[in-house]
């Protein structure tokens, strides 16, 4: 199995007055790339940030540039989204502010795409309904289970990032068995990863800007880098092993 992992797009974000043109065509360029890869992907995991103002002029924009995946797409809301227009023109549902959570069967996995945010918050939260839907799907999953939103769980060791973390980690690792292969969030505009509850976590990297850490500069978000992307690839092959790896690229 095989997900390419892209994060943070922020369509709308106005860099210099620009109007969104600059967060736009790093999501593009990323788009293409996936677009033009000579092999095929089983989908291609967005973990939230999609829009920067949560506006649904620009979850219009968001769906346009994600139609022309050739691959399916998985997305999930981070802080800068809004439930209602993410509904409403991103999904073509009802409005509703309930949390946004989905889930997939793809390549022999279940996915589950849940929504950590808070409305009008930049920190997240998992909160009840989202933990009794996602031990729900763990339980009657008859396969591996990966688990993606926006906000990690464990400090990233960044000040400005570390204060807008998941606010319940300790619950969330309560709900996570033996099936659940690895944990995979955005937020963070960093290429990152750990261990969490036993588990891999990896953080995507920023596609429409960078955090950097104190040792590289006081100013936290670097514009300057380029957008770059994860791909996740999972041993379901005759070695055995549910065993993830992940390789980087920036594009
Ligand atoms: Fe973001
Ligand atoms: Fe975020």
């Amino acid at each position: 199995m095989l997900l390419a992992h892209i994060s943070d797009l922020h369509i709308g974000q106005d860099y210099r007055g620009d109007g969104g043109v600059r967060a736009l065509e790093r999501a593009r360029r990323v788009v293409n790339y996936l677009n033009g890869l000579p092999g095929d992907l089983d989908g291609v995991l967005v973990s939230g940030d999609l829009a920067d103002h949560g506006r649904p002029d620009e979850y219009a924009t968001v769906r346009e540039l994600l139609a022309t995946l050739r691959f399916p797409v998985l997305a999930c809301p981070g802080n800068h989204d809004d439930r209602t227009a993410y509904r409403t023109t991103l999904l073509g549902e009802e409005a509703g502010t309930e949390p946004i959570n989905q889930l997939h069967q793809l390549g022999g996995f279940t996915i589950a795409m849940c929504d950590s945010s808070i409305p009008g918050r930049n920190e997240g939260l998992l909160d009840d309904t989202t933990l009794t839907w996602l031990d729900k799907v763990i339980a009657e999953s008859e396969d591996p289970v990966l688990v993606c939103f926006h906000h990690p769980p464990v400090p990233m060791r960044q000040p400005f990032i570390d204060s807008i973390l998941l606010r319940n980690p300790e619950q969330l690792a309560e709900v996570l068995t033996d099936e659940v292969v690895a944990v995979l969030c955005g937020h963070a505009h960093t290429a990152a990863t750990t261990t969490y509850a036993g588990r891999p976590l990896v953080v995507a990297p920023g596609v429409v800007s960078t955090l950097v850490l104190p040792v590289e500069g006081d100013h936290s978000i670097d514009y300057g880098l380029p957008p770059a992307i994860a791909f996740h690839v999972f041993g379901t092959d005759d070695t055995g092993g549910r065993g993830l790896i992940t390789h980087f690229r920036s594009l």
